[in-house]
Parts: structure tokens; sequence; C-alpha cells
């Protein structure tokens, strides 16, 4: 059997398996058989091993029998709709599955200003450890992101917007393994963290202008804007031209060692650093760099409006025709086209977005920007970006507008300002919406107490991203400010222009100080009514604003599909009562009617026959009240007290 030759002889294939003998060697009928040709030494000696299996012609045969055709074309048809089947299902599966919301459009954003948010070391000031000691408070009151207002190097002129080193945390508030630690156990529950950016300026005493201020042969000596008096009398008395601060005041301050002056937007303090040198970009760059490398997940650029000046300072700013008053030094008393949202400051806005802000956000962690501009709706909403993007959402601050002079809201002046950003942000843009900041008068200060939960339901039911100012979800109310606790530089002296009032010290417990700090006293008085309006009373009273608050955010979690980015459809509008509905664009989700009633008495009001889509009646979600949550109401005649908000599920 050596050298045996493996060939499969023709006739032996195809026969029956009923005609094949049992073999010599025991092959059998049954058994795959192949025929060894042993070679040429004669048929007896060969081994016969056998091929059992159909002839060419049997099988022609077979394969045309109808029945087999019908079988074959069969198993082919349903093998070609299997795989169409797949495909649609699979298409359906991918077009019907709604894409995963991004962070920043889900998110609750709250704004911390850490000098008063707790104070950890007793000085009476708010610090990262204070911060860190209420991470739960965060979690428990259901906001998803945390804007910490500069914690910067600074020696406080303005508050930490005067910032003496971008890479350094202010010793009030702690060192650096304070903010990393903070940061960390921050973005370990899952929340993200911006960082205010504050690019139009430095501290007087940052060592760039230090050196700058030196000579005009210094590596800095362009970092800031310079510029040589107008005349030749006392050069002091020779300002570059007409420009004036936001604040009030020349804009310009001399300086001696240059015989020159420097540009200041803001207090003389806080010098404009030269957006026209390259070096100054890149050590903006290098910051942004450093703080993203860390972790942090955005930033809110700071007063970015004033970022470039033309570079003519020979001009004067013409006076503004809508000003009335006759103070000269008075900010609005020119218009200021010379100085505020001057060509390029968007390309700086784009760069920053498609540099540092792509380059480091990565899936699942997606680098946010927000900018602080104060102008018309169209200016400040052109910080989307018109053609390339700029920033996720300029902050809505033009919103605050919905309480008129008097401290009033009405159902069409709220519709005004929610429909102006609405149609002029660009399209498909994510809209957001500010009720309060550190500059500014509390909301419950400025609508009034008894208006600051219909206020919650509010900002928490319109679509978009809605940021809360610390304090502002127990409905904390400004302190008042007289001369002598007067801080803010920029009230210039006069205790009804100072923002300190929104800035007093977050109330905790009805303990002294508020439980904020245990020192003597603090940097601004606490509140007086903190032994009723603190998040210690609150927790416990089911009916407090603050757990309306949490119901809402739990809410809009709950609904992310049909409140941040559903769609809204206005029911009644007028002087006292808004109410809309929301829902989402695709079906399956739960549909609400919302109402608040910002009139001064009570009202009853037909929705049932205002809208044909609307059913007669409906559950309440959420009450603003506290009291009607689980209520079947009519939509017919639903009533509302002054001050009163529901969402109902219709
Ligand atoms: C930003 C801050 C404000 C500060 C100003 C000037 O606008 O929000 O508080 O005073 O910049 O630095
Ligand atoms: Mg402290």
């Amino acid at each position: 059997m050596d050298n045996k030759a493996y060939t499969y002889s023709g006739e032996e294939i195809g026969h029956e398996l009923a005609d094949v003998p049992a073999a010599d060697d025991g092959t059998k009928a049954g058994d795959i058989a192949v025929k060894i040709d042993d070679g040429p030494e004669g048929d007896a000696e060969k081994p016969t091993v056998v091929y059992i299996g159909l002839t060419r012609e049997e099988l022609l045969e077979y394969s045309d029998k109808t029945g087999w055709v019908v079988a074959r074309w069969t198993i082919l048809i349903l093998l070609i709709l299997g795989w169409f089947g797949i495909l649609a299902g699979a298409t359906y599966i991918m077009v019907s599955t709604p894409r995963c919301l991004p962070w920043w459009q889900t998110a609750v954003f709250y704004q911390v200003y850490p000098r008063s948010f707790k104070d950890s070391d007793n000085d009476g000031i708010g610090d990262m450890q204070g911060i860190e000691d209420k991470l739960d408070y965060f979690e428990d009151i259901g906001v998803q992101a945390v804007w910490m207002n500069p914690m910067y190097k600074t020696p406080g002129v303005d508050f930490g917007y005067d910032v003496s080193d971008y890479y350094e945390v202010d010793s009030t508030f702690g060192d650096m393994a304070d903010f990393d630690r903070l940061l960390l156990t921050i973005k370990q529950r899952g929340m993200k963290v911006l960082l205010d950016y504050i690019p139009n300026h430095s501290s007087h005493h940052h060592a760039w202008f230090n050196e700058s201020r030196l000579s005009v042969n210094n590596d800095y000596k362009s970092h800031y804007i310079w510029a040589d008096p107008s005349c030749t009398g006392n050069p002091k008395d020779c300002p570059p031209n007409n420009w004036l601060s936001v604040w009030g005041g020349s804009a310009w301050e001399y300086e001696e060692d240059r015989n020159q002056f420097y540009l200041h937007q803001f207090l003389k303090e806080q010098p404009d650093l030269n957006w026209r040198n390259d070096d100054v970009k890149r050590e903006f760059e290098e910051i942004m760099d450093f703080w993203l490398k860390k972790g942090v997940d955005g930033f809110r650029v700071s007063a970015v409006q004033h970022l470039l000046e033309t570079e003519d300072y020979s001009k004067n700013e013409l006076p503004n025709p809508e000003y009335e008053g006759n103070d000269t030094e008075e900010y609005n008393s020119l218009y200021h086209n010379l100085t505020k949202e001057y060509p390029g400051v968007h390309e700086i806005v784009q760069s920053w977005r498609s540099g540092e802000m792509d380059h480091y956000s990565t899936t699942g962690a997606y680098r946010f920007l927000t900018v602080e501009a104060h102008d018309s709706v169209d200016i400040v909403t052109s910080y989307y970006g018109v053609e390339r993007e700029e920033a996720n959402f300029p902050h809505n601050l033009n919103f605050l507008q919905i309480v008129d002079e008097n401290g009033s809201g009405s159902g069409t002046r709220v519709k005004h300002h929610i429909d102006e950003w609405k149609e002029k942000m660009p399209e498909g843009s994510h809209p957001n919406f500010v009720l309060s900041n550190h500059d500014n008068s509390r909301i419950a200060t400025r609508i009034g107490a008894g208006y600051a939960r219909l206020c919650h339901v509010l900002l928490l039911t319109l679509p978009g991203s809605p940021t809360i100012y610390y304090g502002d979800e127990l409905g904390m109310e400004d302190i008042e400010i007289t001369q002598d606790i007067l801080l803010d530089p920029a009230a210039k002296g006069d205790p009804a222009k100072s923002r300190d009032g929104a800035r007093s010290p977050m109330q905790w417990t009805s303990e002294r100080l508020a439980g904020f700090s245990n020192g003597s006293k603090t940097w601004l008085p606490v509140h007086p009514n903190y032994e009723t309006v603190n998040v210690e009373v609150m927790e416990k009273d089911d009916q407090s604003i603050l757990n309306l608050f949490k119901k809402l955010t739990s809410f809009r979690a709950d609904e992310e599909r049909v409140i941040p980015v559903g769609e809204m459809d206005y029911v009644i509008v007028n002087e006292d009562i808004l109410s809309y509905t929301r829902a989402a664009t695709l079906s399956g989700y739960n549909r609400y009617l919302v109402t608040m009633n910002f009139g001064r008495g009570g009202s009853t009001d037909d929705y049932f026959e205002q809208d044909d889509t609307l059913p007669i009646e409906g559950e309440v979600v959420i009450s603003s009240h506290m009291d009607r949550n689980g209520d079947t109401v009519q939509l017919n005649k639903l009533f509302l007290q002054a001050g009163e908000a529901l969402v109902i599920k219709i």
C-alpha cells in the first residue's frame, strides 16, 4: 500500500447505495467510499473503496423536477426577503432611535459665586473646600453643570475679574490642590465644571502689566493698549480721545514711565489686553489649554464684546442719540461703535471654538463655550456664530427683561422675550434662558417674592438650557446695600448702582450667619430673612420653593426629549397668563400644558376652547405652590391664583 496514488474513479462514483456490494475490505453500502488505484499489479489485489453519490445525469434529472425547482426558488426568495427585512429593520431602528443629546443641551447650569457659597476656613469668605463640602447639595437639587465665577489669583478689586495670574488659584479660595480636588470630585459625580475666562483685561498687578507699564521697550510693551497724549499741555489732561469706561469716567489712565495712556474699558485696575498682538492670543490659548487639560468642561467668556477697539486712537466716539441724561462721564452717553463689537471679535471666538475647544473635545467629553454679551438680541445671538461656530450659546441675559421697571412680568411681555430669542438665534441652535446672575439684582427681588415660584416653573419648562444663580432656588432676595457696606467698585460710591445686593452669602441653615461661615463676620451681610429662607428649613418642608425646584429639575431630567429639546406651542397668552404646551418632536412621549399667572389677581380660563388639541382635563404633575400635585383639573375652567403656575400632563 506504499506509494499509492489516490484517485477518484469515474466508474464507481454515482452508484445507488443499495447496488453497492460489501467489498472485501469491509466497505459496504452507506459508507463514503473512495476507490484507490493501487497501480498496475492486477485487479484482484486492488482494494476497492467506492464513492457513493448521484451521477451527473441523475443530478440533472432531479434538478429539473418541479418539486425541487419550487423548493430551490422558494428558499432563494425567502433568503432575499429575509435579507431585505434585516436591512429595513436596521434602518428603522437607526432612524427611529433618537440621537443622544449633548450634555450641555440637557443640563441645568448652576452658577456658584465662590466668595458666597460656603466658607470652610472661617474668614467670612467662601472657598473651594466650602464648595466641595456641599457637593451632595448639587446632586440633591438636580443640577448637572456648575459654573464657578473666577477663583484665579487676584487683588480682588473687581472681585476676581481682575486676574493677576491665570495659572494660580487665589489664596482666599484655597490652592491648586484644592481646585484639583474640587474638579475631580465634581466630575466623579458626573457633573460638569465651567470656569470664567477673562481675556479682555488682566489686573494691573499682572506680571505682563508690571513689565508693560515700565517702558516702550520691553517684551510686554504691546500686551496692552497704549496711546500717546492727545495734546502737548499737561499730559494727564490730554487723554487720547473721549472714550469712556463701562462704569463711567475716562477709559484712559496716564502712566508716567511711558508718558502714555493705557486703555481700561472697566476699572483702571483692569487694563485692556491688546488682542491684535499675537503673543496675547497665544498666551490665552495656553491658558485655555492649561485648564482644559485639567479636565475643565468649558468656559464662560467674560466681556467678550470689548476685546477689540479701533486702532485709530485719534477718533472720538459719537454721542448716543438715545441718551437722555446730561452726564458726560456716563458710559451710555456715547455710542460705542469704536470700542465694542468691533470687527474681528467674532473671529477670535471662532478661533477658540475650532482651536482649543474642539481640540480637547472627545466623544463623551465635549467642551462647552458660552459668552457674556450685553446688547440687543440681534447682536447677542450672533455669538452662536453665523457661518462658523462660536459659542454653544451666548448667555441670554436679555431674558432678565421679562420684568419691567415696576417689577411686573406679563404673559405678553414674557412671550415677546422668548420669541425674540428663538427667532433671532440661528436656525437649529439651542436656546437658553437666565433670570439672575452676579451682575444683576436677583429675580425674586425684581419680580417680588410672590412670583419667584412661577419663575422657576417658567425657567425650567422652557426649551433650551436654564442657568440658575446660587440661592435663587431658595427664592433668595438681594440684601440692602447702604453706603457703609458698599463694596462693588462698579457702583462708584452709589449704593443704588451696586451689584453687592445679589452677592450675599448662601443661606444654608437657621444658625448664626445662615450656616455659611463659623467666623465672626461675613464679607457681605447675610440676608435678614435667612431664618426662614434657607436650605435646612426648606428641605424639611414638602411645599417649599426648594422642593418645587427639585421637582422641576427631576421632571426635566425625566422628560429630556420634551423639555430641553421638544416643541413649544402657545395656548393662552395675555397680560396675566402665559401658557404653552410642550411635546417631543418624536411620538411616544408625554405632552404637557404649562400655565402661569403673572397677574395681580386670580384668573379662570378656558384652555380647552382655545386649543382643540387639548383634552378636557389633565393631571397636575407640578404645582408651583406644591398643593395641587396629582389633582385632576378641568382645562375649560382652570383657576390660577396670582403668581401660581401649573404643569399639567395632557
Ligand atoms: C464680567 C463680569 C463682571 C465684571 C466685568 C468686568 O462682565 O460678569 O462681574 O465686573 O466682567 O470685569
Ligand atoms: Mg474662606
